[in-house]
């Protein structure tokens, strides 16, 4: 390749940077620096478009008044970066572009510096071609310098700024908690990094800072929130990073309604400050039941009806079999109408049915309901009573389609949720524009995990079960609610957090519940332990996902675009490969032998 000039940036100092310039700088001589976004040449003038961050001028080279610079700038080519002086004038107004600030004025250059040329690039910087997801994020300095890939990235910045400002503003206290610590469970899989000076021994990266915060509420922090990365070691999905960051949030002698109120307030600011939006508060409540009933998801999109119908006891002596095994096994039986959707072809029915099948379901029963009949392969099996019931609990009218599920809990739930969403999508029923927030309450204490043959902790083992469900606790644990709560906006889960258990002695009654063995609870959890027993104050707190934050706010489709540098979905870094292997000398220093790879 040639390779070209290049000149040295001297002692020139930037006057301002490129989206600056206004009529107001008219006759002044300014130093302008940034990238080639374009080079045009028309009639023997030479148009250059340099750009940063701030926005994009015009620079014009005139070949009669400096033919140096002009012949510089023939050379010239996207992405270079370059230094051009001369003065700001006013643009002929037929040459007026209203599109960008700096549309009414052009820099007549008298001098150019080409202060490093760059390489041709492997997609064009700009927003009108969209390169692959893998050369976005492979390249992704290139992709940071188009508004596009840049807006997400200031968007988050912007609402971490507003976020900040209102904790201040409400006495919160930001504290940082250690990255190298020891494992804390929150369902996932830790990220473990060998000790040198422990040889054998691991630390654990933080799949939240939760014991930290409790600990800092029994050191008298009373106000604490932190912006902090969280490691989780697990399957990746669109909302999903193996590291992310929380706006994690704990106070002292708080109730929940005093964690809604601050939560509430604090993202009316961001919507306000962020986007413009004003939020009505106070936002909707659902119990966990209502949400799973209605819903089948315990984060509903609320910017839709489409509401689920309990058809079990319609159900319970019918000729439909499927219906009444499922029923007879312990399972439930559920509907959902879909107004307007008898036109559905068959193979849009199938389509439906392999998405259910998705998440367990055997099969899609559905109905077609017109003036004239039921069209369905169950309708000889419906008896009279039964449809009348499926009118009234339904609603349904002619044109529409009832889809029913019969099958275990999670099953049916999960399998309607997820039809209710493509429904919502196909009808055109999602209001778009709509900020949909509900809080999720009363969720169970614990759940029985089948094939574990133990319970485990819905939240996480800290959390407090409702007072009035304390004497269940012993007698018949499933049945026992927390005290916790999760904020979902528009289906996703944003936030989740729970009053916490401050006496020592509920703590070891629930991680024994847990199973969680009786000689290593010390080893385990002693500190947490110990320091509940030294006069912990009643806390509870809450922690965000702040990247499914910014993505909401910015309306970014996946989580990577509001991340600078994110892992791809076999959790690589884009951009340095890393995980990589190492020096087999470092090993030997962390006295570790690796197994994968000899
Ligand atoms: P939880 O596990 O619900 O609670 O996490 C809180 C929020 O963090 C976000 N989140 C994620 N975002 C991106 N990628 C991930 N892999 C990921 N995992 C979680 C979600 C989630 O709602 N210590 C408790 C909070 C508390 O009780 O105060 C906790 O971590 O938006």
């Amino acid at each position: 390749m040639n390779k070209r000039n290049v000149d040295l940036m001297g002692d020139w100092q930037r006057s301002c940077r490129c989206g600056e310039p206004g009529e107001g700088d008219v006759g002044g001589e300014l130093t302008l620096m940034g990238w080639t976004q374009s080079v045009r040449d028309h009639g023997g003038l030479l148009f250059i478009d340099l750009r940063d961050r701030s926005g994009m001028v015009q620079v014009v080279l005139n070949p009669e008044v400096t033919p140096e610079a002009h012949d510089k700038a023939k050379r010239v080519r996207s992405e270079d970066v370059l230094a051009v002086r001369g003065t700001l004038v006013h643009r002929s107004d037929e040459t007026v572009n209203p599109n960008i600030p700096t549309g009414a004025v052009e820099l007549m250059a008298r001098e150019l510096r080409v202060l490093n040329p760059s390489r041709v690039p492997p997609f064009p910087v700009d927003d009108e071609v969209e390169p692959t997801e893998t050369s976005r994020f492979r390249y992704r300095y290139l992709d940071l310098r188009r508004p596009r890939g840049l807006r997400p990235l200031e968007i988050r910045h912007r609402m971490l700024s507003t976020i900040r400002n209102h904790l201040n503003d409400l006495s919160f206290m930001e504290v940082e908690t250690p990255v190298l610590t020891k494992s804390t469970p929150e369902g996932a899989r830790d990220y473990l990094v060998p000790s040198r000076m422990h040889p054998g021994k691991f630390y654990a990266l933080p799949q939240s800072p939760q014991l930290f915060k409790q600990i800092l509420m029994v050191g008298g922090v009373d106000r604490y929130f932190q912006i902090v990365r969280c490691f989780r070691d697990e399957d990746l999905r669109m909302d999903r990073q193996p590291e992310f960051t929380q706006l994690d949030i704990e106070m002292s002698f708080v109730q929940p309604e005093d964690i809604f109120a601050m939560v509430e307030g604090m993202m009316q600011r961001v919507f306000r400050e962020v986007r413009g939006v004003e939020l009505e508060t106070p936002f909707c409540r659902l119990s966990w039941e209502e949400a799973m009933g209605r819903y089948g998801t315990d984060k509903p999109d609320l910017r839709f009806g489409l509401e689920l119908v309990e058809l079990s006891d319609t159900f319970r002596d019918s000729k439909v079999a499927i219906f009444t095994r499922a029923l007879a096994a312990g399972g439930i039986v559920k509907g959902l109408r879909a107004p307007g959707a008898g036109d559905l072809s068959r193979k849009e029915l199938d389509d439906l049915t392999e998405l259910v099948g998705r998440y367990g379901a055997k099969g899609l029963a559905w109905i077609k309901v017109t003036d004239s009949d039921w069209q369905s392969p169950l309708t000889k099996f419906l008896s009279e009573a039964e449809k009348d019931a499926l009118r009234d609990l339904t609603g349904v009218q002619s044109g529409d389609v009832i889809f029913m599920l019969a099958d275990d809990f999670d099953i049916v739930n999960e399998g309607l949720a997820n039809l209710r969403l493509e429904m919502g999508r196909r009808l055109g029923l999602v209001q778009e524009g709509v900020q949909a927030f509900t809080w999720v309450l009363d969720f169970p204490l614990v759940e029985w995990r089948k094939a574990e043959g133990r319970f485990t902790a819905v939240h996480h083992p800290f959390t407090a079960p409702r007072e009035e469900d304390l004497p269940l606790l012993e007698s018949d644990p499933a049945r026992v609610k927390s005290r916790a709560y999760d904020l979902v906006l528009n289906g996703m889960e944003l936030g989740g957090g729970s009053i916490r258990i401050h006496s020592p002695e509920l703590q070891r009654q629930v991680l024994s519940l847990l199973d969680v063995n009786p000689d290593t609870v010390d080893d385990q959890f002693g500190f947490l332990l110990e320091a509940l027993d030294l006069g912990a104050p009643p806390h509870g707190g809450i922690a965000f996902g702040v990247d499914r934050l910014a993505m909401l706010l910015s309306d970014s489709p996946a989580i990577r675009d509001v991340i600078a540098f994110p892992k791809s979905q076999r959790a690589v870094c884009m951009l340095t490969e890393a995980p990589t292997a190492v020096d087999v000398r470092q090993l030997a220093e962390l006295q570790i032998r690796t197994l994968a790879g000899d």
